[in-house]
């Protein structure tokens, strides 16, 4: 078996311990709650650990892209939810495509953007299922959740069109300062969702899923009754950001990025062959703490430029050139979006080399 040190840096590698503890717990919670889970794909893009997370239990997929829920129908995956308002008549027609060899639903947000997905559908005879997306308080997509029954009442009566439910993203609970924060944040998010749903009962319009997700709120969120799918994606890898709120401990964290130390030109700066290229410059969400921990000591990137990561020595740490580091990065999911494969590791050994799939799938 090939070892991590017989790999050129920089690479990224994966701990297949640590995936497959992460997703073996949050199928386990979502089981325990009586939710069916479909976990984001964004986070590893890759067809082996999306079979990973069928294989705990999920129902399906999450994915933000058409081109993303392309690369896993080719690969086998039969229901996929594009948890994105998809918008234009070229999608549309790649939806339609989709939909007719796999189970296809699809995020909405306004009457005009259904109203586009439903004509190729309509054509063909066929009803695309449709999920409408609120906002509970990220202010990003969505509707206001005073405005669903309306909104939806409206998207339910589009030929080519069936609402099959609701969903959201309470990625309000990364600018959380607590754990405790983040547990309000969740319950909110499925307190919300749950309102909705009653409201559109009410109003005649039934709905079978209340999705909610976020890998921060998905454990409070999950527990309030009547939320039916729970959708978080970092969990799988989890990251610096994820330890940061208090989601994680660092030892859940299953992605580093190897890098080599390539310059020390001041005792407390030493400079590694992974920048912005390689690690993404996403800030730490919360607060800020540089651009990646480096691991085994309390040193941290305290720069990037694109091929350079600057690491601010702490005292106790020695770095020298040709040292090899592993960075925990802030944010996993670009990282992963970054690098056409990454490393399945246990221990020191590679056990295997895992595409990207869907890498760079933007459209
Ligand atoms: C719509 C939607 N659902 C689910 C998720 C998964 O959230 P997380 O990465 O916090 O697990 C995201 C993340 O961006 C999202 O945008």
């Amino acid at each position: 078996m090939r070892t991590i040190d017989q790999l050129d840096s920089p690479a990224v590698l994966v701990d297949l311990d640590v995936v497959e503890r992460n997703i073996s717990t949050m199928a386990k919670r979502a089981e325990g709650l009586g939710v069916e889970l479909r976990p984001h794909a964004k986070t590893h893009k890759t067809v082996e650990i999306g079979r990973k997370q069928l294989q705990a239990g999920a129902v399906g997929l999450s994915v933000a892209k058409v081109g993303e829920a392309e690369v896993f129908a080719d690969a086998g995956f039969e229901d996929i939810f594009v948890a994105y308002p998809v918008i234009g008549a070229q999608k549309a027609r790649r939806l339609l495509g989709l939909a007719e060899r796999i189970r296809l639903l699809v995020g909405v947000d306004s009457v005009e953007g259904a109203t586009g997905l439903a004509a190729p559908f309509q054509a063909a005879g066929r009803e695309l299922e449709v999920r409408l997306k609120v906002d509970v308080g990220f202010h990003r997509v969505g509707v206001a959740p005073d405005k669903a029954v309306e909104t939806a009442r409206r998207i339910a009566e589009v030929p080519g069109l069936r609402l099959e439910g609701i969903f959201t993203h309470a990625g309000q609970s990364y600018r959380a300062d607590s754990p405790e924060a983040v547990a309000e944040v969740g319950r909110h998010e499925g307190e919300t969702m749950v309102e909705v749903a009653r409201q559109l009962a009410a109003s005649g319009i039934g709905v079978t899923s209340v999705s909610v997700g976020s890998t921060p709120t998905a454990p409070h969120a999950m527990k309030v009754s009547g939320v039916t799918e729970c959708r978080p994606g970092n969990y799988v890898y989890h990251d610096a950001t994820q330890v940061s709120l208090g989601t994680c401990r660092r030892d859940d964290c299953a992605m580093t990025v190897l890098a080599t130390v390539v310059s020390t030109p001041a005792p407390d700066r030493a400079v590694i062959d992974a920048g912005s290229k390689t690690l993404a410059s996403d800030p730490l969400r919360p607060g800020s703490g540089g651009f990646g921990w480096i691991q085994g000591g309390s040193s941290h990137l305290a720069r990037l430029s694109e091929e350079h990561g600057v690491i601010e020595v702490a005292e106790a740490d020695r770095y020298a050139i040709g040292d090899r580091v592993r960075v925990l990065p802030n944010h996993a999911c670009v990282v992963s979006n970054l690098h056409d494969r990454v490393y399945g590791v246990r221990g020191e050994g590679i056990e295997a080399e895992l595409a990207v799939a869907a890498r760079g799938r933007v459209s």
